[in-house]
This record gives structure tokens, C-alpha cells and sequence, in this order.
């Protein structure tokens, strides 16, 4: 968990602060070169957000077990030891968009009681990934059907649907998804994935014709969705693709349905006093969310029926801080400020790929009597669109010598490390944990330039 004293104007992880984490990796020599950047989770936050999950299905009674799974969207974060941590905290399932997820998922099955797939363009091998894995483990498969063809491809891929299960995807045609990048929104009439009700009317006919099982329905809206209005929405959907289901004649015993993640999280609550950068009023919450299905909760029960909700962001998004040192700043001709440190788009792309906002601060001391000017903050990558804020007001003196002044992105947890990319042969950073006792433990070794460049000996 993150914390901002206002006494000390720290920023802490638990009891330790940013900065003495700092001091203790360049003391230790964790850190190869001052300068580096590196990522710091909390396992604390980790443990409350799947918390806020188990908490939110209590609600829904003792059986909430056997009602609800969470399945965790591993490419929000793929990191291996903050995947055994969510596993560990609670998380049940584990959801894949490619053969290699799979296979990592695989190695926590024991804890696991199942796996979903899901692809707009799912390969053989993939596929036969998806059926060995289900044999080998000996737990439920859930592979969305995401168009016609990806049927066609499911049933010439697999050969035993013991334990591989088929569910279709559909896509609800959500006329706006306000607030939302349309490079995040997933479920518009022009949206690449899955399929209207039309559509997924005419392949479970088929399924039905052909006694091909339908286990399930998936859908998911998008990413970053802070309107409860929209998940509301695609319940209603839901329950009408429901419907068909049962005129169609699908047995809707032991059901899944099963609702992608989405839900946002509130990148500006940091935010104190900038007119231009307000933080939202309306978000709605994980126990919002969990409440949105509850129309669906009475037939599930019935039909002893599974909801699977299938979360990224909201698992892992506030759990991580991207820190380094400023290594300078700089005036343009017009008089911008730049603020360069080694945190660039390689670390956190979201803000040139999608306009999408990540807290900035100092984290350091050097800020008393300091004038504030807003600062576009840059990395050393060469290209125009490297930065991770623009205009962000800081507290600054230009002298930055001789104390080293730190600067931290906040809630880099969810697509950060996992979009990152080695552009200018840049390495990913070190990943450390602030453990519950405060000890400090490294999760993710710094990459070497020996592993980035051994594909090509
Ligand atoms: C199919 C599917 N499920 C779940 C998720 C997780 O979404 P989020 O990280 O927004 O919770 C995604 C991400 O876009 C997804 O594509």
C-alpha cells in the first residue's frame, strides 16, 4: 500500500519509505547504476485487492465458493512471483490470451481450479496447448469461441472436451463507453472481439446440432471502465443470450458465466488541487461490480452455475511504483520544462499509446522553497512520444545536486512491465517487493544484455 505522509511528505510503501528503499539498494548494490530505474510493489496492496473480491462475494452468502471464481487476466502482469502471490491470496483461476500464458499458468494448477482462453486469433498449437493442459492438470479448460472460424478451429484442434470447455464470447454492442480510450473499449458494434447475439444465436444452434457442449457465456467490455452503468448493461445482455440459450435447448447446469475484468481504477486520486487534472467523483468499486451481477445470481443458483469475473487492472494496477533518480531537467526555446530521468516509454507506455494517465511526484526531499513549474516528464529514448506525463505541475530547483532527487510513476502494476519493449536496447528494470514485515525482496532481476541479445548468436 502506498501512503503519503503529509508530515514528512514521504511517500511509503507499509513502514518503508521510497526514498530509504532507494538508499538500501544502492548501499546493497541492487542497484547496478544509481541512475537506474526500478519497480517497488507492495505485497500488503496485492493481498487487499483480491481481499475486496472474496469480501464483495461473501455478501452473496457461504456458498460464495462454489458461486464465484476469480480468475486473474495475466497479461495485465505476468510476473511469476506476483502471480503465485495472487494464487496464493486467492485468486482461482487464471485468465490466458496465448499459448506461452498457458504455460505459465499451468505451473500453478494445483492451486487453481481452472484456466479460461481467450483470442480473437487462436493458433493450432495453441489450442492443443490448451487440450494438453487440460489433461495434464486434470482442471477445466474454458476456451471462448471469439468468431465462426475460431470454431471451426476449436473443433479441428481438439479431440476430448472432458476437460476442455467451450464458451462464446459475446460481444453486447454497448452503444458508448464514456470515459474509455476506444483503443481499450472491447465490446462496440465495430470492436474486433467476439460476437453479437445474431451471432452467437446461429453457433450455438450449431453446437447444439453438431453435440458440441456449450459451457459457458464470456464477455468483456473493455478496460478502464469506471461507469457501473456499463456493467449493468452487459448483465441485461447477458441474461437475454441466457434466454436463448434455454429456447435453443443448451443445458445451462453447471454453467459458466463469465465476466472479463475492466473495472478501473482511479489513476488521479493522487491528484490534490489541479484544476486541469481533477480526480474523478464516480468510480465505481469492485463490491459495485460484484453487486451489478446480481440478477444473474438467483439462476445461477438454481442451475448451480459459475460467475466468473476475470479481472487485470483492478488485481495489480496500484500495487507497483516505477522510481529513478532525475538525472536532469531542461528548458526549450519556448520555455517548456522537461524533467529527464531513466523512466521512459520502454517502462510505461500507456501514456503515448493511449493518453492514459500515471501520477508523477517527487519523492525525494529538495522541494522546500522549490518553484513549482509543470514539467513534461521524458525518458532518454529517442522519440518524440517518450513521455509518461506532460505538464505535470512539480516542485523542483534546478540544482540537483548534491542529494540525489527521486521521482516515482504510480500504479504502474497492470500493463506497464508486461507492454514493456527493449526499444534503443533499453533493459527491463529490476522488480522488488515491500514484503508485510517491510523486507525488501527482489521479484524480477534487472534484464541482461546477454539474454536480449542471445536470439540472434
Ligand atoms: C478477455 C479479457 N479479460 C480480462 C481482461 C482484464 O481487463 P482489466 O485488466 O481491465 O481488468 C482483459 C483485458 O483487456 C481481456 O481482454
Amino acid at each position: 500500500m502506498l501512503h503519503f505522509c503529509e508530515n514528512s511528505e514521504q511517500f511509503k510503501i507499509g513502514n518503508r519509505s521510497l526514498v530509504s528503499i532507494y538508499k538500501e539498494m544502492v548501499d546493497t548494490g541492487l542497484l547496478e547504476d544509481e541512475e537506474d530505474n526500478f519497480v517497488v510493489y507492495s505485497e500488503q496492496q496485492v493481498i487487499e485487492n483480491v481481499n475486496a473480491y472474496r469480501t464483495a462475494f461473501s455478501k452473496f452468502g457461504t456458498d460464495q465458493r462454489n458461486l464465484f471464481g476469480l480468475s486473474y487476466a495475466m497479461k495485465a502482469n505476468y510476473n511469476t512471483n506476483l502471480l503465485k502471490l495472487l494464487i496464493n491470496s486467492g485468486v482461482d483461476h487464471v485468465t490466458t490470451v496465448s499459448g506461452n500464458e498457458l504455460k505459465i499458468a499451468e505451473k500453478f494448477s494445483e492451486k487453481l481450479n481452472g484456466f479460461v482462453f481467450n483470442g480473437t486469433g487462436k493458433k493450432l498449437s495453441e489450442l492443443r496447448k490448451a487440450q494438453r493442459v487440460s489433461k495434464v492438470t486434470g482442471k477445466p479448460v474454458y476456451i471462448n469461441i471469439d468468431s465462426e472460424f475460431d470454431y471451426d478451429r476449436i473443433k479441428l484442434a481438439i479431440e476430448d472436451y472432458e476437460n476442455v470447455k467451450i464458451m462464446i464470447r459475446y460481444n453486447p454492442d454497448v452503444t458508448q463507453m464514456p470515459n474509455i480510450h476506444p483503443y481499450v473499449a472491447t465490446a462496440l458494434a465495430n470492436s474486433k472481439f467476439g460476437m453479437n447475439r445474431t451471432s452467437c444465436v446461429a453457433i450455438l444452434k450449431k453446437m447444439v446440432d453438431e453435440g458440441v457442449k456449450c459451457s459457458g457465456i464470456h464477455t468483456h467490455l473493455g478496460s478502464t471502465i469506471s461507469e457501473i452503468s456499463l456493467f449493468e448493461q452487459a448483465v441485461a445482455a447477458i441474461k437475454l443470450l441466457l434466454g436463448d440459450c434455454e429456447e435453443i435447448g443448451v443445458d445451462l447446469h453447471n454453467f459458466v458465466v463469465n465476466i472479463g475484468g475492466g473495472l478501473g481504477i482511479d489513476y488521479k486520486r493522487w491528484i490534490k488541487n489541479n484544476v486541469d487534472e481533477a480526480p474523478r467523483t464516480t468510480y465505481c468499486t469492485v463490491e459495485d461490480l460484484v453487486e451489478a451481477t446480481s440478477p444473474l445470481v438467483a439462476l445461477a443458483k438454481t442451475n448451480q452455475m459459475k460467475l466468473i469475473f476475470e479481472p487485470g487492472r483492478s488485481l495489480v494496477g496500484n500495487t507497483a511504483v516505477l522510481c529513478a533518480k532525475v538525472i536532469g531537467t531542461k528548458q526549450s526555446s519556448s520555455g517548456k520544462h522537461f524533467l529527464v530521468s531513466d523512466i521512459s516509454m520502454n517502462e510505461c507506455i500507456r501514456p503515448c499509446l493511449y493518453s492514459a494517465y500515471h501520477h508523477v511526484a517527487i519523492l525525494s526531499a529538495n522541494r522546500q522553497n522549490s518553484p513549482t513549474n509543470n514539467f513534461d516528464v521524458v525518458g532518454p529514448v529517442c522519440e518524440s512520444a517518450d513521455f509518461v506525463g506532460k505538464s505535470i505541475p512539480l516542485s523542483l530547483t534546478m540544482d540537483l545536486q548534491p542529494s540525489p532527487v527521486l521521482i516515482g510513476v504510480f500504479d504502474v502494476g497492470a500493463y506497464c512491465g508486461s507492454m514493456a519493449s527493449n526499444y534503443n536496447l533499453r533493459l527491463r528494470p529490476i522488480e522488488l517487493m515491500v514484503s508485510m514485515d517491510g523486507k525488501l525482496d527482489v521479484i524480477g532481476q534487472k534484464e541482461s544484455l546477454t539474454n536480449v541479445l542471445s536470439r540472434f548468436e
